[in-house]
């Protein structure tokens, strides 16, 4: 148990080592989630450059997802509070947009430094509340903060144009300009990186922010903007709250019809960006929906079949199967079919269900019982129509996985188009393999989806890459490559995935307006 530092107001007792002395197993090894900085917990909100605790002091439970043990409580924020963060954010935003970009560079930097410093704890914070294995929550920390980087690099190369003179004397320039408060609202799969990826471009722009991580996973989120404190943002620049799911609504609606917020920069499911893109037309502000995708894995019978099974591993299995763009449908072409699906079910047979303590987990908890109940949805609803169960199928629990939440990696065979799985996102390990038999078969089969985030195929033939290529309707193609995304390219998608761009020389834009300015000559 540590017991947090008490000079921001609030003594609480935290149990962050778990060490889970109960499990046997010998030859694992494990870790132990306590923070070096205990300071890093935070649980209260920041706003105006305060920590403090909801308007109506209520809060709400933390939870460990590989034991369902409640070890944190946060605020539970109302309209109130989400207003206290605007009112704070419009007072800070001339400041901020005026201080030149190269110094708010530097903060930026600094605090990238920050990240990479205290990335151990960050990690062992995530995971202790999203579940994700260790080597995934340091990846994903130094993931979130290439994004503060590369944005502390963008800040100073906002450029606009001059245009060439057209009438003699007349001078015209275009400017990019901060688009003023911007609301952030992030899921619980990337506690770090998808709250990074958005304050980052942000800041850098000149713009400042009200922000509400998800329900699920709000101390990371709340131990990075510690440390963006600490890095020397000013007060008012960068401002938090937390919510329970019930309250969140309220809060969030607050943002939407407050003509003071310019933009919204959201990262979730279609059916909830459809409701802010609804909400904000009365104030018609920008937006980035980063939504829901149905991404689908075709191997063709050219591919190489070792290296098709590696990328789907990795894509499909990276935070247990909860990604955006991680596959869905994986549609494998007749000739290789039989053997593409042993060589999977061999490989998958490898994998590792365990929580983050365990230094050998690959496969860690669901995020909570209402995930763990979709999969087991859909892997029924498969089942019922025909689907051929070939691995996993059901909930794990035994000394090692000892929790409610963990699910097998499941390998499902003989998938359609009348399944649940194959219209929706499952968000968990399930693997379901689909049929075709000709290119055009393969390219229809992976479009007939209404999103349109990331997409994947393995194949050969040069005139194939080149023709599926451009085919695919998605926001990210991957060829012959299971992991795509980076700081350096843009991240978003097309059709009910959504819009805007997240990262790449393209990112900053989305938080900024073009002004055009014409000087006469007289
Ligand atoms: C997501 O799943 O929402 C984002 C994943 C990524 O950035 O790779």
């Amino acid at each position: 148990m540590t017991r947090l530092n008490a000079k921001d107001g609030l003594v609480l007792t935290v149990p962050v080592v778990t060490g889970h002395q109960d499990f046997t197993g010998d030859t694992m090894t494990l870790i132990s989630l306590a923070l070096q900085r205990a300071d890093l917990v935070r649980t209260q909100n920041f706003i105006a450059g305060q920590w403090r605790d909801a308007g109506l002091s209520a809060s709400y439970n933390v939870s460990d997802p590989a034991t369902g043990e409640q070890f944190a409580r946060v605020p539970d924020s109302t309209a109130a509070d989400a207003h206290d963060a605007t009112d704070a954010a419009q007072n800070a935003f001339e400041p901020w947009r005026f201080t030149p970009a190269r110094e708010r560079a530097a903060i930026l930097k600094r605090w990238h430094a920050l990240i990479v410093e205290h990335s151990e704890d960050l990690a062992r914070l995530m995971s202790r509340e999203q579940g994700k294995p260790m080597p995934e929550s340091r990846a994903e920390v130094l993931y979130g903060a290439a994004y503060v980087e590369w944005f502390a690099e963008e800040a100073v190369r906002t450029y606009g144009d001059i245009i060439p003179e057209q009438v003699r004397g007349r001078k015209m320039m275009v400017v990019l300009e901060p688009v003023g408060v911007v609301a952030v609202i992030t899921p619980w799969n990337f506690p770090l990186a998808m709250i990074a990826r958005k304050l980052a471009p942000a800041l850098a722009a000149g713009c400042t922010v009200v922000a509400k991580p998800a329900e699920d996973t709000p101390l990371t989120a709340l131990a990075l903007v510690r440390l963006a404190e600490n890095a020397g943002v000013p007060a008012g620049v960068l401002n938090i709250v937390t919510s329970s799911r019930a309250a969140a609504p309220a809060l969030v609606n607050d943002w939407i019809i407050d003509p003071r917020v310019r933009k919204v920069s959201f990262t979730g499911s279609t059916e909830v960006g459809k409701l802010l893109a609804r909400g904000s037309a009365d104030t018609l502000k920008k937006l980035s929906l980063e939504l829901g995708g149905n991404a689908p894995f075709v191997v063709f019978d050219d591919a190489d079949v070792d290296a098709a099974v590696e990328g789907l591993v990795i894509s499909k299995f990276r935070n247990s199967g909860q990604t955006c763009v991680c596959p869905n449908r994986v549609y494998v072409q007749d000739a290789i079919h039989d053997v593409f699906s042993e060589k999977l079910a061999a490989r998958m047979k490898t994998m590792r269900v365990g929580p983050a303590t365990r230094d050998e987990s690959q496969i860690g908890p669901l995020i909570n019982e209402r995930a763990v109940e979709k999969v087991e949805r859909h892997v029924k609803d498969a089942v019922s129509k025909g689907a051929a169960l070939l691995l996993g199928g059901t909930r794990v629990r035994n000394d090692v996985a000892n929790g409610p939440f963990y699910f097998a990696p499941t390998l499902l065979a003989n998938a359609t188009a009348d399944m649940m799985l194959f219209g929706e996102e499952t968000f968990g390990p399930v693997v379901p393999l689909f049929r075709f038999a000709t290119e055009a078969e393969g390219v229809r089969a992976a479009n007939d989806t209404q999103f349109g985030l990331a997409s994947y195929f393995y194949a050969r033939d040069v005139g194939r890459i080149s023709r599926v290529a451009e085919l695919l309707q998605a926001g990210i193609v991957g060829i012959n490559v299971g992991a795509v995304s980076t700081e350096v390219a843009p991240f978003g998608g097309v059709k009910e995935s959504g819009y805007g761009r997240e990262g790449s020389r393209r990112g900053i834009e989305e938080y900024m307006q073009t002004k055009y300015v014409c000087l006469g000559s007289s």
